[in-house]
């Protein structure tokens, strides 16, 4: 076990894992940040989206040991002073989620497709979100509210 400083939500904290601990069960188990969801484990479903440095990453199979002084991120970290993101009012507005369990993940995947692309096509939004898997099947609304964010 080794004693990890981590940068996350711009915050600095510490905690004690095995050099190849996933980034995610630190993030849940360590840090207390239970909104990053575990899904499949094997970087296949984005259940466990967070951002490192900006980028959108599978925190299920990033070692601890890997993130270094690099900014994390997670779903806790998006809204300022309890202000949401205008992503984060699109969502609720579109009533995107149901039973809510990949939302987390689908939400920093898309938070990161804006910084990279602000008015993204259809194509490119649904590029950027294949990757993030919805056993609800909340697709068309993750799209609508893509698109209400990107409009403003
Ligand atoms: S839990 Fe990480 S991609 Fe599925
Ligand atoms: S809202 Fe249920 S899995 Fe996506």
């Amino acid at each position: 076990m080794k004693t990890f400083t981590l940068n996350v939500n711009g915050q600095t904290r510490q905690a004690e894992a095995a050099d190849d601990t996933p980034l995610l069960w630190v993030l849940r188990d360590h840090l207390d940040l239970v909104g990053t969801k575990f899904g499949c484990g094997m970087a296949l479903c984005g259940a466990c989206t967070v951002h490192v440095d900006g980028q959108a990453v599978r925190a299920c199979v990033l070692p601890v040991s890997q993130v270094g002084d690099k900014k994390v991120t997670t779903i806790e970290g998006l809204a300022q002073d309890g202000k949401l993101t205008a992503l984060q009012k699109a969502w609720c507005d579109h009533d995107v989620a149901q039973c809510g369990y990949c939302q987390a993940g689908q939400i920093m995947c898309a938070t990161a497709l804006l910084a990279e692309k602000p008015k993204p096509t259809d194509a490119e939004i649904d590029a950027a979100m294949s990757g993030n898997l919805c056993r609800c099947a909340t697709y068309t609304r993750i799209r609508q509210a893509i698109h209400t964010a990107a409009a403003q």
